[in-house]
């Protein structure tokens, strides 16, 4: 199946929206790990538009992933005669890449709470020695522009209420041994490694801190929130809500989050670590449901159901990020509604077998 229309747009927005930035891509090499995975595939798409349409010398892109949980998605498939696609690589070994590289994108982890879950050590050794072997890298490449490893809002753990819309400054109040500790603590002790080497070898190191982003791509069995409400509202089953449903978190729609990244490493300072959400539409989970349950129509319906085993307990109450800092030093602030941009989201997922085909067959019968 050929590219989607509705995502040839939004990489097009995307593309617009980075105009006064993308010209330091020019004639340069990016390494991204993770290339596979959701985000990993609209960097590739972007690049490739840029090649297209924006820069006079082409970037070229090396792209690593593992596969774990990332594939070979025909649908986005971004082939570009400068990219090196698909190259099979495990970022917890060290990757022998003869290129110089001017940027390197850290994006391979397991970000998905079921995945990180069934996988907890992968999780914390994509993270920890996937950035030490890449900043080991970064090392050897004398002209790095910059490096841009991709954190994560969980190291904020459950945030006090009086730090929500929680700011870059907070500490974070996170479990060593909880659940969710693989995730949380590994990107936090990655963001301290970034930090050392920004200030003992000069690395050009930024962080983000991306609070759920969402949009075309996101696999139906991905398990994360929108994705698996999308398929259950498409498919006539009950959404299932885990828990009281009273905890919050905010939705960034990928066109807004992909604009936020790339501002981080184009623009963003070295040792510094950017918040990338919407802040203007924190929502409970029991009210998230109830927009998927109208936008399914008839008999629709959601309800809780407790924690399922495969699932990590004990997970944040509220998620709302301080966009503060993003604006302020980066001119960026998230755009999109959230109601909008899942409107896109549920007419991309329409013309996905994978999200229909259960309602087809029982249509058939
Ligand atoms: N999407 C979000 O809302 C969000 C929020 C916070 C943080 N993040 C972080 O951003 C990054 C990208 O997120 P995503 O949504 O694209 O995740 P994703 O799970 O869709 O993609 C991650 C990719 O990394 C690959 N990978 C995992 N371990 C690897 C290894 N050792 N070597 C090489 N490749 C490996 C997987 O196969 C997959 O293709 C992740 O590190 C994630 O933790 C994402």
């Amino acid at each position: 199946m050929p590219i989607s229309p509705l995502v040839k747009e939004d990489i097009a927005t995307i593309a617009a929206a980075i105009a006064a930035q993308a010209p330091k891509l020019s004639g340069k090499t990016v390494l991204i790990s993770g290339g596979a995975g959701f985000l990993g595939k609209y960097f590739l798409g972007v690049f490739s538009y840029l090649n297209e349409h924006v820069l006079d010398e082409p970037v070229k892109v090396i792209s690593v992933d593992n596969f774990i949980t990332g594939d070979r998605d025909p649908n986005f498939d971004f082939s570009d005669k400068e990219f090196i696609l698909d190259v099979w690589g495990d970022v917890t070994y060290p990757i022998p890449v003869r290129e110089d590289i001017d940027y390197i994108i850290h994006a391979a982890g397991l970000a998905s709470p079921v995945y990180y879950m069934k996988y907890p050590l992968e999780t914390i050794e994509s993270a920890v020695t996937g950035a030490k072997n890449l900043l080991e890298l970064a090392r050897k490449n004398e002209n790095l522009q910059g490096f841009l490893f991709f954190s994560s809002s969980e190291i904020y753990g459950d945030p006090d209420p009086s730090a929500v819309p929680t700011p870059e400054t907070y500490h974070g109040h996170v479990s060593s041994i909880g659940p969710r500790a693989c995730y949380d603590e590994s990107k936090r002790l990655t963001e301290t490694i970034c930090t050392i080497y920004q200030q003992q070898y000069n690395t050009p190191v930024t962080m983000v801190r991306p609070f759920n982003v969402f949009g075309p791509g996101m696999k139906h069995n991905d398990r994360r929130v929108v994705p698996m409400f999308t398929y259950q509202a498409l498919n006539g089953e009950p959404i299932t809500v885990h828990g009281d449903g009273h905890q919050t978190r905010t939705f960034c729609y990928i066109t807004d989050a992909m604009t936020g990244f790339l501002k981080v490493l184009l623009a963003g300072k070295p040792g510094e670590a950017y918040n990338v959400g919407n802040e203007d539409n924190e929502i409970s989970m029991r009210d998230l449901a109830q927009i998927f349950v109208e936008a399914a129509g008839g008999d629709a319906s959601y309800k809780l159901i407790d924690y399922p085993d495969n699932y990590p307990a004990g997970e944040p109450q509220r998620r709302c990020p301080d966009g503060a800092k993003a604006r302020k030093e980066l001119g960026f602030q998230a755009t999109v509604d959230f109601r909008a941009g899942l409107t896109r989201f549920m007419d991309w997922a329409r013309s996905q077998e994978t999200y229909v085909a259960k309602q087809q067959e029982t249509a058939k019968k």
